[in-house]
């Protein structure tokens, strides 16, 4: 469903829309940095060295360049699509450019606050990234006339405190699953090169690389401090894991047009996503959620179905358009509940916890 309101279409509507939190857009976040500061990455010493090593080679330093003929491509093929897909473009641009962006500043406030070298080097190499990924999404706003001014968004946005475990949990989801998303996007147009309506998805097989190598990171942290991944922290890996697969499936489904255009069904993807992202968590969660629980797909749809009357709700404004909203909420909350105790599978960790980017 499409709303006027929701519109981009100068930069003022850009910055709104990139500032401007709910449940399911980029947050920024602040973490406890002297807790940061201690973690010690000791016990997986020769996996981090190999990683850092890698960091450093850099393989992606000239991969986030534009040559002259990308921003003709760029508004030559924009200029020809539907208005819907369009504004769905420029949402994924705003909110994939929030996110990175959001990635950079938590890691740079990292970096600045830390002494331990470990934790400081990683976080500027993983700045350094992300900052790249911004940049590259801001110059494909610009083609547009939609650049995003970031200094200012760092000074206005809300945000979010999160324990450091909390940031371990959603950052490595979040990293990984875009790694997920990016490479099925990347091997889809692949096969279907005619379908491909952007420049900028050339691009995306050696950015997810990185992405896949920032969740490395917190992989082998969290493997490093292995209270992290057990007891009653248990459960709250269970809860990152079923909000952001949910969060992710609500909002595909929330803009159709974007994944149709590139040949795909929001539901399969969502799914075959779902899928790589399950098998990448095995290196380090001791359980994975059950995408094959006929609740589990049913749940998800009443979830899309309950924010779908929420936001009607909220365009509707007024006492009735808010206990609309209310209601829908609180019931869609009922349905995450749900969907919670759905049983998990358990995951017997592997010795081994590096991975190699491999779908
Ligand atoms: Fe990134
Ligand atoms: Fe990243």
């Amino acid at each position: 469903m499409h709303h006027a309101g929701h519109e981009i279409s100068s930069v003022e509507d850009a910055a709104r829309k990139a500032v401007t939190d709910n449940l399911f857009s980029p947050r920024f976040y602040t973490t406890d940095y002297v807790a940061m500061n201690a973690i010690d990455v000791g016990p997986v010493r020769a996996e981090w060295d190999a990683m850092m090593a890698e960091y450093e080679g850099d393989n992606n330093h000239d991969h986030f360049q534009r040559d002259t003929a990308f921003a003709d491509e760029a508004r030559e093929l924009f200029a020809k699509l539907p208005h819907e897909l369009q504004q769905e473009f420029l949402d994924f641009l705003v909110s994939s450019l929030t996110s990175e962006f959001s990635g950079c500043v938590l890691y740079n406030e990292i970096k600045r606050n830390v002494s331990n070298p470990d934790i400081k080097k990683l976080m500027e190499y993983m700045a350094r990234d992300e900052s790249r990924h911004a940049g590259f999404l801001n110059s494909s706003l610009k083609d547009y006339g939609l650049g995003i001014d970031l200094g200012n968004l760092k000074r206005t946005k809300r945000y979010t405190y999160f324990k450091p475990k909390y940031i371990m949990y959603a950052t490595y989801l979040s990293e990984k699953i875009g790694y997920a998303r990016y490479i099925r996007i990347f091997r889809q147009f692949e096969q279907h090169p005619e379908k491909r309506f952007h420049p900028i998805f050339r691009w995306f097989q050696r950015w997810c690389n990185d992405e896949f190598r920032h969740g490395e990171s917190f992989a082998l942290m969290m493997r490093a401090n292995p209270k992290l991944l057990q007891g009653h922290n248990v459960l709250w890996i269970r809860f990152f894991l079923l909000a952001v697969y949910a969060t992710m499936y609500v909002r595909d489904h929330t803009r159709p047009a974007l994944k149709q255009a590139m040949g795909l069904q929001p539901t399969d993807y969502d799914f075959e996503v779902f899928r790589i992202c399950n098998e990448i968590t095995k290196q380090v969660f001791p359980v994975v959620l059950d995408l094959d629980h006929p609740a589990f797909h049913a749940n998800l749809d009443r979830l899309f179905h309950c924010s779908q009357r929420m936001d009607e709700g909220k365009q509707a404004g007024g006492l009735l358009g808010g206990l609309k909203r209310a209601f829908w909420g609180a019931a869609g909350a009922a349905v995450f509940v749900r969907m919670y105790f759905i049983p998990v599978q358990r995951n017997e960790l592997p010795a081994q916890v590096r991975m190699q980017p491999a779908w």
